[in-house]
C-alpha cells in the first residue's frame, strides 16, 4: 500500500471540504487537482475530468480562452476575474476566479485556479439594484414618500456638547453646498444620521437619496452596483442601470469607503473628476450630478498610511470634512441622549420612566461606550422593556438584568477593577477564580456599607442587589465596621 504522509490527508481533507472549486493541470494541461466544489460549479463529474487533457474535457476552449492554459504559457497570474458561463447541466454560472502558474525551482510545472461561486450573490445584488429603482418609482409617484421611515434632519440630531455643536454647523454648510462630504466617526456615532440630515436639508432633498455600503461586496458586484452595465459587458449582464445614474441629481451615500478595493477607488476618482459615468461593458459616456457623501470608521489619516484609502480620493472626498466624536468625548450628551431615548421608547413602549438612578448615570459616564450613541440606545431600549411597570426611575438592575452588555462588559465594575486594590491584579494571583471573585465582591461591599454608614439597605439599593442578599453575604463574609 502506499504510503501517505500528513501534508497528503491534510490537503485531500481541504479539497474535499471547501466550497471553494480547485483545478490544477500540469504542464502537459492535464488535470492533476480537481475538486467536489469545481465540479458542483461546472456541472461535471471528478472522474470525468481528472487525469484528462483539460481541452478534450472542455473542447469550447482553447488555448487562448482558457484561463489555465493561458497563465500555464504566460507565466502571469490573474487575480480576481469574474467569469460567467453557462455549466454543462445548463445552469449559469458567476464566480470570480484566480488562476495562478505554478512555480518549481524557477521552472513553470503547471497552474492552479481557484474560483468562488458567487451567482446567488450576483443574483442578490441584481435585485438589491431593482428594489433601489422601485423605491426611486416608488417616492416619485407616492405622496406619503414623505413618511419615508428613517429620514432624519438636523432636529433628529441630539446634543449639546461643544464637539457635536460644532459638527453639525459644518454639516449644515455642507448641506447649502454641492462639494462632497467626508464623515469620519466610530460606529454608532450618526454617521447616516448626519448624511441624511445633509440630503435633506439642502437643494437636493426633493431627489433621490441612495446608501451603498462598500464593505463585504465584492469589487466586481460593487462596480456593477455603482456604475451600471450593458447587455454582455460585465460577462453574462443584461442591461442594467447603476446607483449613480438612479441618484442622478441627488445624493450618494458612500458608507465605509475605506473598504473598497484600492482599484475601484480609482475609478470612483475618475467618475467624480470627469462628472460622467460609464456602464461596464458600455461605450456610452453618461453625465452624472450626483452629490457625494462617503464616511468612514478610521481615522483618514491612517487609512492612508495603512494603505486602505487613497491619498487622491481622499483630497477629491474631503472638501467639507465631519468628524463626529465617540460619545465618550462628549460625556455632556450621555445625559441629554438618554432623556431623549427614554422619552422615545416611553413612546413607543407605552412606559412612564421619568429618568435614570444617579448610580446608572455614574456608570454611563465611566462606561467607554464602543458602540456610541447605538450601545446605549439599544442599553435603554432593553432596561425599559425589563423595569417593572411601576418604576419611574431606571435603577441599576434593569439593566443589569435585562443586558448582557451591561454584565459582560462591567459597565459597573469597571471603575471598581481600574481602582486595584489589594490584589485585583489576576494575574499575580494564585487563587482561584471563585476565590478571586469573591475576594472582589468582599471588596466592593465593604465599601459601599462604608460608604453608607453600615445601612444595610441604603448600601443594597446602591448596590443594586436585595436587602436579603446583602445581609446574606455580610454573614457570609464576616463584614462588621473597622
Ligand atoms: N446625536 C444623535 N442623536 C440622536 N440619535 C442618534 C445620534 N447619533 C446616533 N443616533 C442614533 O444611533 C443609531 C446609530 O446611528 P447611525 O446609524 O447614523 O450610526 P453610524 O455612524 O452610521 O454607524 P455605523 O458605522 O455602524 O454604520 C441610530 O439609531 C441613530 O438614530
Ligand atoms: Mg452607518
Amino acid at each position: 500500500m502506499a504510503k501517505v504522509n500528513l501534508n497528503e490527508v491534510i490537503l485531500q481533507n481541504i479539497l474535499h471540504y471547501t466550497d471553494i472549486g480547485i483545478h490544477v493541470i500540469n504542464k502537459d494541461k492535464k488535470t492533476i487537482v480537481y475538486n467536489e466544489a469545481m465540479a458542483r460549479l461546472e456541472g461535471l463529474d471528478i472522474e470525468h475530468v481528472l487525469n484528462r487533457d483539460l481541452l478534450e474535457v472542455f473542447p469550447s476552449l482553447n488555448e487562448d480562452t482558457s484561463t489555465l492554459i493561458k497563465v500555464l504559457m504566460t507565466k502571469q497570474q490573474i487575480i480576481d476575474e469574474t467569469q460567467s458561463y453557462i455549466n454543462s447541466k445548463g445552469k449559469k454560472i458567476i464566480s470570480i476566479n484566480s488562476t495562478i502558474p505554478l512555480f518549481l525551482n524557477g521552472e513553470v510545472v503547471g497552474a492552479l485556479e481557484i474560483a468562488k461561486d458567487i451567482t446567488n450573490l450576483k443574483n442578490l445584488s441584481d435585485k438589491l439594484v431593482d428594489l433601489q429603482k422601485n423605491i426611486k418609482i416608488l417616492n416619485n409617484n407616492d405622496k406619503i414618500s414623505n413618511n419615508r421611515i428613517n429620514k432624519y434632519t438636523f432636529k433628529d440630531i441630539i446634543g449639546k456638547d461643544e464637539k457635536i455643536i460644532n459638527a453639525i454647523q459644518i454639516a449644515r454648510r455642507a448641506a447649502n453646498s454641492p462639494s462632497s462630504v467626508l464623515i469620519y466617526g466610530e460606529t454608532g456615532t450618526g454617521k447616516e444620521l448626519f448624511a441624511q440630515s445633509i440630503h435633506y436639508s439642502g437643494k437636493r432633498s426633493n431627489k433621490h437619496f441612495i446608501a451603498q455600503n462598500c464593505a463585504s461586496i465584492p469589487e466586481s458586484l460593487l462596480e456593477g452596483i455603482l456604475f451600471g452595465t450593458e447587455k454582455g459587458g460585465f460577462t453574462g449582464a443584461i442591461a442594467r442601470e447603476g446607483i449613480f445614474e438612479q441618484a442622478n441629481g441627488g445624493t450618494l451615500l458612500l458608507d465605509e469607503i475605506n473598504s473598497m478595493s484600492y482599484g475601484l477607488q480609482a475609478k470612483l476618482l475618475r467618475v467624480l473628476q470627469e462628472g460622467y459615468i460609464r456602464r461596464i461593458g458600455g461605450i456610452k459616456d453618461i453625465p452624472i450630478d450626483v452629490k457625494i457623501i462617503a464616511t468612514t470608521n478610521e481615522e483618514p489619516t491612517k487609512s492612508i498610511e495603512n494603505g486602505t484609502l487613497r491619498k487622491d480620493l481622499f483630497f477629491r472626498l474631503n472638501v467639507i470634512y465631519i468628524k463626529i466624536p465617540p460619545l465618550r468625548e462628549r460625556k455632556k450628551d450621555i445625559l441629554v441622549l438618554s432623556k431623549y431615548l427614554i422619552n422615545k421608547y416611553n413612546r413607543i413602549l407605552g412606559r412612564d420612566i421619568a429618568g435614570i438612578d444617579d448610580d446608572v448615570l455614574e456608570a454611563f459616564y465611566n462606561y467607554s461606550w464602543y458602540g456610541n450613541v447605538r450601545e446605549l440606545e439599544n442599553c435603554i431600549e432593553a432596561a425599559m422593556n425589563y423595569a417593572p411597570g411601576n418604576r419611574r426611575f431606571l435603577q441599576k438592575e434593569d439593566f443589569i438584568s435585562s443586558s448582557n452588555i451591561f454584565t459582560n462588559s462591567n459597565i459597573f465594575e469597571n471603575p471598581i477593577i481600574q481602582d486595584n486594590e489589594g490584589d485585583l491584579d489576576f494575574k499575580s494571583r494564585n487563587k482561584s477564580l471563585p476565590l478571586y471573585l469573591q475576594n472582589i465582591e468582599k471588596k466592593i461591599i465593604m465599601r459601599s456599607l462604608e460608604e453608607n454608614k453600615f445601612n444595610i439597605t441604603k448600601a443594597a439599593k446602591k448596590l443594586g442587589i436585595k436587602r436579603q442578599t446583602l445581609q446574606h453575604k455580610v454573614k457570609k463574609y464576616s463584614l462588621t465596621a473597622k
